[in-house]
């Protein structure tokens, strides 16, 4: 099962071209299963996908967005610009840090990663997320 699991994984880590390899360097195995699984759905979408883009997440992240809420015009309203500082929600609660760096707890569980993004990109960009804006931004979280 473990095995079958390893290769699997493995499969899907090819598809996220050096790019996106070189950035899970400091990650576990949670994190880049899911960011594994990120890839393949791109993959699936589109044969020409050739790795997600910590630069592309940072800036998607830090990004201005119009057609969310007035009063989360950007992720960093929330989280801060300092991603291994804490961050607060809109009622003043503490978010923790976004960095895998600094929280290794951060993009362990697929069922949060999909709960969070829908809810936030709603919030800040008025619509889903796509694939690779999700996976640019996971690359980005797990490159700090
Ligand atoms: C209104 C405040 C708020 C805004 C704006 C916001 N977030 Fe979040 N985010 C949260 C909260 C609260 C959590 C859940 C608590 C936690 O994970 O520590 C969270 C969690 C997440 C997670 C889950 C991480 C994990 O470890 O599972 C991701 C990914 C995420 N946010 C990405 C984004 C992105 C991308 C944006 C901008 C499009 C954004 N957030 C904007 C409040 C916000």
């Amino acid at each position: 099962m473990t095995h079958v699991f390893r290769i699997r994984l493995a499969g899907a880590l090819l598809l996220l071209g050096t790019a996106t390899s070189a950035v899970l360097a400091g990650t576990g195995p949670a994190q880049q299963a899911i960011i594994a699984n990120f890839a393949a759905q791109a993959k699936a979408a589109d044969p020409t996908f050739s790795g997600f883009s910590a630069q592309r997440g940072e800036a998607f992240f830090h990004a201005r967005h119009a057609g969310g809420k007035p009063d989360t015009p950007t992720c960093t309203t929330c989280h801060t610009t300092n991603l291994k500082a804490p961050g607060k929600t809109r009622a003043g609660k503490e978010i923790a840090p976004m960095a895998v760096s600094a929280n290794p707890k951060r993009i362990t569980d697929p069922a949060e990663v999909a709960k969070w993004f829908r809810r936030n990109c709603k919030d800040v960009v008025g619509r889903e997320c796509t694939v690779s804006e999700k996976g640019d931004v996971l690359a980005y979280l797990a490159s700090q």
